[in-house]
């Protein structure tokens, strides 16, 4: 009998996390401060990030320890299965052996509290009483809510204004946990004002969420910001997911040839993949794959340049693939993969084809899900539906070929969007070529 699941045990759960920085074959640009356009001191982070987590932004060591109180946390849900997609492969009467990690068993059901718990963790440290943050679909919202609360820490999250409305339960999530959760752009900032007084109807983008909440931790001395994906730190949190897909493949005696994981700011896919950097720069066979919506195809139709994080361009220069700052992306509903830019590390792996990129569809990526809630029983997350269309297509395209994808959020709380797939009321989106012409020619000079 063929084996379907495989599970650590808790004392398996990382206790470093693995900094790709120091086994790169290059030099990575330099953040740049937006002011003085030179390249960032660490005291330049200090008003928004505490100095543990700024340290770790710069750092090149190999090897970063898991501190045990952000550790004892992990437990609650880490180590996440493995597991071996069986039926799907069997639906597709495929020759592939396909795997997916299950980073949907965590308690606000992403990935993304691997690197909540830390970030709450240093803050509370040095001594900050409250976070702010930015979050699209929901999923980083309610991650760091909850790790505020597990830490004693207050919460403020911009939730950017369409999935405000698209994702009411997300909210919810947030609320238990003792957030207080903000429709983005709102009255609440200068820079939110500022975009409602342009377009008071404006749906809002994780570039304008940032701006509002980093406007806000930098005016109170009390306050942090947060983020949930792009920066080094946040992918080193999530190199959790890797590492431990590394000690299963090895159970499963099996090793990828395809790696696939979807790229919103970068944090699943180089949680999921930076482990693996090394093995690709030994074995050009193996593939690496980031999949973005083709609505917001940053790393396929973007350019690697310098630019804002935000659109307020409040935020340090980053060199990165990116659609302009003031890119606004069409609603769909992976409103986790709806960001000008793209995360450095990713975006330089990218540009030096260590990691490829493509882009899909809405309706293709619903389909996709649908097949897989069908064959494995879990309903993904859109986001996370990017990552299993394209592991379908590689699994019908080749054979006898090992296929890995990350999973990186279950869909319970997106059946909104669900329902209108299969009420046929969604919709491809073209590739917005006019709008993102107009962004890169307000990129910055540096
Ligand atoms: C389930 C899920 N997957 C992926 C992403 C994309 O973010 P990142 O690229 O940082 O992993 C998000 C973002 O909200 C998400 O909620």
């Amino acid at each position: 009998m063929k084996r379907s699941k495989f599970l650590l045990f808790e004392k398996d759960i990382p206790s470093q996390w693995y900094n790709v920085a120091a086994d790169l074959p290059f030099q990575l640009p330099p953040p740049i401060h937006p002011g003085t356009r030179k390249p960032l001191q660490p005291s330049d982070l200090s008003a928004i990030f505490p100095m543990a987590l700024i340290k770790q932004e710069m750092s090149s060591r190999r090897w970063i320890d898991v501190p045990q109180e952000v550790w004892d946390i992990y437990r609650l849900w880490r180590p996440t299965p493995l597991k071996r997609a069986l039926r799907l492969e069997k639906a597709l009467k495929t020759t592939c052996r396909i795997y997916y990690k299950d980073e949907s068993v965590s308690p606000t059901g992403s990935h993304k509290t691997n690197t909540s718990v830390p970030q709450a963790y240093y803050n509370k440290k040095e001594g900050i009483k409250r976070l702010t943050t930015e979050t699209g679909a929901g999923q980083w919202g309610a991650a760091l809510s909850f790790a505020c609360n597990a830490f004693g820490l207050g919460c403020r999250v911009y939730m950017v204004k369409v999935s405000f409305h698209q994702k009411p339960f997300r909210r919810s999530l947030m609320h238990i946990w003792g957030s207080e959760v903000i429709a983005s752009p709102s009255e609440e900032t200068e820079s939110g004002r500022a975009i409602l007084k342009r377009d008071p109807h404006c749906q809002g983008s994780l570039g304008m969420a940032i701006s509002e909440a980093v406007e806000e931790a930098a005016k109170n001395k009390d306050a942090n910001y947060s983020l949930g994906s792009v920066l080094n730190h946040v992918l080193l949190h999530q190199t959790v997911i890797g590492l431990e897909v590394k000690k299963q493949m090895a159970m499963a005696g099996d090793k990828p040839d395809f790696l696939i994981a979807c790229v919103g700011g970068g944090s699943n896919f180089g949680g999921f993949a930076l482990p693996f950097v090394k093995d690709k720069l030994k074995n050009n066979k193996l593939k690496i794959i980031a999949v973005e919506p083709s609505a917001c195809p940053t790393l396929t139709k973007g350019v690697y340049h310098y630019d804002f994080g935000d659109t307020a361009s409040l935020t340090p220069l980053l060199k990165m693939f990116t659609l302009g700052h003031n890119f606004m992306p069409p609603g769909i509903h992976a409103g986790g993969l709806r960001y000008h830019g793209a995360s450095p590390l990713i975006s330089a792996l990218c540009a030096h084809k260590i990691v490829d990129a493509v882009a899909v569809e809405q309706l293709d990526i619903f389909k996709a899900a649908l097949l897989f809630a069908k064959s494995e029983g879990i309903v993904p997350a859109p986001e996370s539906a990017h990552a299993i269309k394209v592991a379908i297509d590689v699994a019908k395209k080749e054979r006898n070929k090992c296929v890995v994808f990350n999973l990186s959020g279950h869909g319970f709380l997106d059946l909104a969007s669900y329902d209108k797939y299969l009420s046929g009321e969604l919709q491809n989106y073209a590739h917005p070529v006019s709008e993102i012409k107009r962004a890169l020619k307000q990129l910055p000079q540096v």
